[in-house]
């Protein structure tokens, strides 16, 4: 049995972070310092379903070989650890320094369930040696409004209003406050969407800061919707401008723009502590059906890391998504394949397809399963069905085909990042992003595509050396 036919029977990615045992959901603290990318998540080491929820460590220096670190925060008197963030704070504002060294302040959501009665607080806990062992601060929770939905900070630095910002999930609606010290926190504003926003509550928001090709910024508000119909579930964004107490959209209000056409992307935030770029990752896994996925010893891994920019289009600002520089570079060249089928050589795999049809049809295969992706150049869309690869048990969710769509003119390029347990689709520079887990037991041995025009540069891994498996 080699590497690749190992990691097929466990379902772990090669190149993507998985948990090493026990559960996992979403990314949390995720915050780059002195050379080191600090991933936390929301983990339960005990089971492989959702429980009483810690916050995991893991660290990479490249964003995609991560070394796994001991625990970083247990449940404790408050309730149990919720997803949240990790700030550094060099100027010491909070008063946690020892020795000169910069704390890290992890900011995150103690949940209490008393009988059934649910109440979420927020807490700190520090670090002052890098991430690898935290303190709780003794006067916790340090924003306590009694609220059953009220959660997920994710805080940042406001350079101009010299503050921390900390926008926190709160039912439908976006709650934003301030601080000089992470301990005492004002209100500042809610945020509540005039757009057609799907029934259901809001989780893990994000604010940042991003820049566009013009040149020019604007602040990106992400939020997580999940609807309990499963009727929309992934990552819903608005684009307007921040002014130190309130966010205004200026996304028109008839659009719904979601960062991701597949399913399995969700939570995603983004990094703090990176200032010439934004980098985001998700947990690769979907509420609807996130317990159910096959394991046996782990159930959890994250999204490939992106970059997110805006592009100004003729119906207003979007983001686009493009894999970090990071994984271009950890693949070897590619090689160019003009037939409509080719073998596909062993994984995690890199290819990039040029579309010169106006309708193409792409399938991954093995014998027992497919992966088919179907491209409309004149309808601009990207269209994916993965019930080919099984799991009916999974539900509709799971088996729903889905759409993605972009909106440039310019020539159809595909790049499809295949590892394991995912298909991630990056179309039209970024455009349209859709990420897809299946579960089979054996890699995909062919692509092939309806018309021979079609060509693929294939690439493999340079080295698999040290990536998780
Ligand atoms: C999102 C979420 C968060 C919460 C965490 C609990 O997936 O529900 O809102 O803090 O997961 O694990």
């Amino acid at each position: 049995m080699n590497e690749l036919f190992d990691a097929y029977k466990d379902h772990r990615p090669i190149l993507h972070y998985s948990v090493p045992q026990g559960w996992m959901n979403d990314p949390n603290g995720l915050i780059f310092q002195n050379g080191w990318y600090h991933l936390f998540y929301q983990h339960y080491p005990d089971g492989l379903q959702h429980g009483p929820m810690h916050w995991g460590h893991a660290r990479s220096c490249d964003l995609l070989h991560w070394e796994d670190l001991p625990i970083a925060l247990y449940p404790d008197e408050n309730g149990v650890i919720f997803s949240g963030s990790v700030v550094a704070d060099a100027q010491n504002t909070a008063g946690f320094a020892k020795d000169g060294e910069t704390p890290l302040v992890a900011v995150y959501t103690s949940h209490k369930d008393v009988d059934g009665q649910v109440t979420q607080s927020q807490s700190l806990a520090f670090s002052c040696d890098s991430g690898y062992t935290f303190e709780k601060y003794a006067k916790n929770p340090v924003l306590d409004c009694n609220l059953r939905d009220f959660r997920d900070p994710k805080v940042i630095w406001h350079e101009e209003s010299k503050q921390w910002v900390m926008p926190l999930a709160a039912g439908r609606k976006v709650m934003l406050y301030s601080s000089q010290n992470l301990r005492d926190w004002h209100y500042l504003s809610t945020f509540e969407s005039k757009n057609p926003t799907p029934e259901g509550i809001w989780e893990c928001p994000d604010l940042h800061l991003i820049q566009a090709e013009d040149g020019s910024c604007h602040w990106v508000l992400l939020v997580s919707v999940n609807t309990p119909d499963e009727s929309c579930f992934g990552i819903q964004y608005f684009v307007g401008n921040f002014d130190g107490c309130t966010f205004h959209s200026e996304t028109p209000e008839q659009d719904v723009l979601m960062l991701d056409f597949g399913i399995d992307n969700y939570a995603a935030v983004t990094f703090n502590g990176v200032s010439d770029r934004v980098i985001l990752i998700g947990w690769m896994n979907c509420w609807y059906y996130g317990d159910q996925i096959p394991a046996s010893t782990f159930r959890g891994s994250i999204t490939i890391p992106r970059e997110l920019m805006l592009r100004h289009t003729t119906s207003g600002w979007r983001l686009l998504q493009q894999p970090v520089h990071e994984l271009f570079s950890a693949f070897d060249k590619f090689s160019l394949y003009e037939y409509m089928e080719s073998a596909l050589p062993q994984e995690p795999l890199l290819i990039a397809v040029q579309i010169r049809a106006e309708k193409e049809t792409i399938a991954l295969k093995n014998e027992k399963a497919a992966f088919v992706i179907q491209t409309d150049t004149v309808a601009k869309t990207i269209r994916v069905d993965r019930s080919g690869c099984g799991h009916e048990e999974l539900g509709e969710a799971f088996l729903a085909i889905r759409t993605g769509h972009y909106f440039s003119d310019q020539p159809l390029q595909l790049y499809i990042l295949i590892d394991v347990t995912s298909v991630e689709i990056f179309a039209a520079n970024g455009e349209a992003v859709g990420t897809f887990q299946y579960f089979i037991d054996e890699p995909f041995t062919k692509i092939s595509a309806e018309n021979g025009n079609t060509s693929y540069s294939i690439s493999q891994l340079k080295s698999k050396k040290s990536y998780s498996v």
